[in-house]
């Protein structure tokens, strides 16, 4: 890998100990409940396999594959769903996994798409969240970590579709202008 990244801002090991908390918590949570978790691809792939495996109850797994438009580390916030959900979501409940919450204009639009499906409740996960980006009031109900407003990738976050598999997460060394 071309070195234009830098050290981890997130380590494998606090990672690791964050996603136990949050699968403990997702457990106690929805224990008893007819429970989907839903993966927002790509970026969420590995997070997501991490904490559906830090979750001991039972429960579906469920995809949707979005592609935001804008390249680099612009996020334009228009989204297009690129595949559907593969199982019926009506009256179960549906906790959505998301890797990075920026401008929160894909989890909205994302939330809403779900919410017409009528689930019994509808939650939103995410890895990572940049809160000082936040131009919509929608609710995230489990955060992994909060990071200030710097561009990162690895672990399943991209940068031109390139360093998702990093196995920790890095501040991109080059950073880009942002709007
Ligand atoms: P939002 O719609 O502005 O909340 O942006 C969410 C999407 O932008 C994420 O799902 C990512 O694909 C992308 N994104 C935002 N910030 C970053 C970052 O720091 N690294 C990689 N992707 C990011
Ligand atoms: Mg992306």
């Amino acid at each position: 890998m071309e070195r234009i990244f830098g050290r981890p801002i997130v380590t494998q090991e606090q990672m690791r100990a964050r996603i136990r908390e949050l699968g403990k918590q997702i457990t106690i949570d929805y224990a008893g409940k007819d429970f989907v978790l839903v993966g927002v691809l790509k970026g969420a792939y590995a997070f997501y396999a991490d904490l559906a495996r830090q979750i001991r109850i039972p429960m579906r797994v469920d995809f949707l594959m979005v592609k935001s438009y804008g390249s680099g580390s612009k996020t334009s916030g228009k989204v297009k769903m690129v595949t559907e959900l593969t199982e019926d979501i009506k009256g179960k409940d549906v906790l959505l996994v998301e890797d990075i919450v920026d401008s929160g204009l894909t989890a909205q639009y994302l939330f809403k798409a779900l919410e017409k499906k009528k689930p019994q409740s509808l939650k939103v996960c995410t890895l990572l969240s940049k809160q000082d980006r936040r131009v919509t009031d929608v609710t995230i109900d489990y955060v992994g970590f909060k990071i200030p407003n710097k561009y990162v990738i690895g672990y399943g976050l991209d940068y031109q579709q390139k360093y998702r598999n990093l196995p920790y997460l890095a501040v991109l060394d080059v950073e880009e202008d942002r709007a």
